[in-house]
């Protein structure tokens, strides 16, 4: 059996993002679980706000294509993502938008998301760790065919749950960190052999 692949990528690209931070300490986590992570910036894919008149005329960005193969090519997804008003980041969504609009292209067919395992995750500075974003990107991710994992991280008061190594000092935060990495790296497993 192969390692399971994961795409790994934070909802935010902000310097010292809180989010990143937590993909980073689930990266070593699956890791951890013998999973072969790619780690990602959406920094290195910038597109435009989703335009349907922009599509029509410009068609389907390069930088979304290639993120398309990049989740076609992986068995799982690990997606943090900072609470914006109680949902996902613009980033996030619109990200999510255009690699959705990626179906095909000259070397076949692409499955960005139908039928990958993803885990879902949040760090806010808040007491309530971004839950309500979680909802959204759930039924989202959901709705485009992801079959998310139960088990999800909520990291509250994120300015200061992480050590200079981006592990998190908080045990429970921890251990929902270690259950979710654990829960995706079996599911993926499954699907890769
Ligand atoms: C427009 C805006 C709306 C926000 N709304 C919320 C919110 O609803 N809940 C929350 O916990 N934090 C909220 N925040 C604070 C973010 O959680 C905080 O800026 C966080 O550090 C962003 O994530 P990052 O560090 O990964 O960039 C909001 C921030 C901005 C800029």
């Amino acid at each position: 059996m192969t390692a399971p692949k994961i795409l790994a990528l934070s909802g935010s690209i902000r310097d010292g993002s809180i989010n990143t931070r937590l993909v980073d300490a689930a990266t070593a986590e699956l890791v951890q679980h013998e999973c072969e992570v790619t780690r990602i910036s959406l920094a290195d894919y910038p597109l435009p706000i989703y335009d349907g008149d922009l599509e029509s005329q410009d068609g389907i960005p390069e930088n979304a294509k290639k993120l398309a193969r990049l989740f076609h090519e992986h068995d799982g997804l690990f997606i943090a993502s900072p609470e914006y008003n109680g949902s996902l980041s613009p980033l996030l969504k619109n990200t999510i938008d255009w690699v959705s609009r990626v179906s095909s292209d000259e070397k076949g067919d692409l499955v960005p998301y139908r039928g990958k395992i993803g885990a879902v995750a949040a760090a806010s500075p808040g007491g309530m760790g971004g839950i309500s974003m979680l909802y959204h990107l759930r039924e989202i991710l959901t709705r485009l065919g992801v079959l998310l994992v139960a088990e999800q991280v909520a990291v509250g008061n994120g300015f200061s749950a992480f050590d200079d190594m981006d592990k998190l000092t908080d045990e429970r935060s921890a251990q929902f960190l270690e259950a979710t990495c654990k829960s995706l790296a079996q599911k993926a497993a499954l699907l890769n052999r």
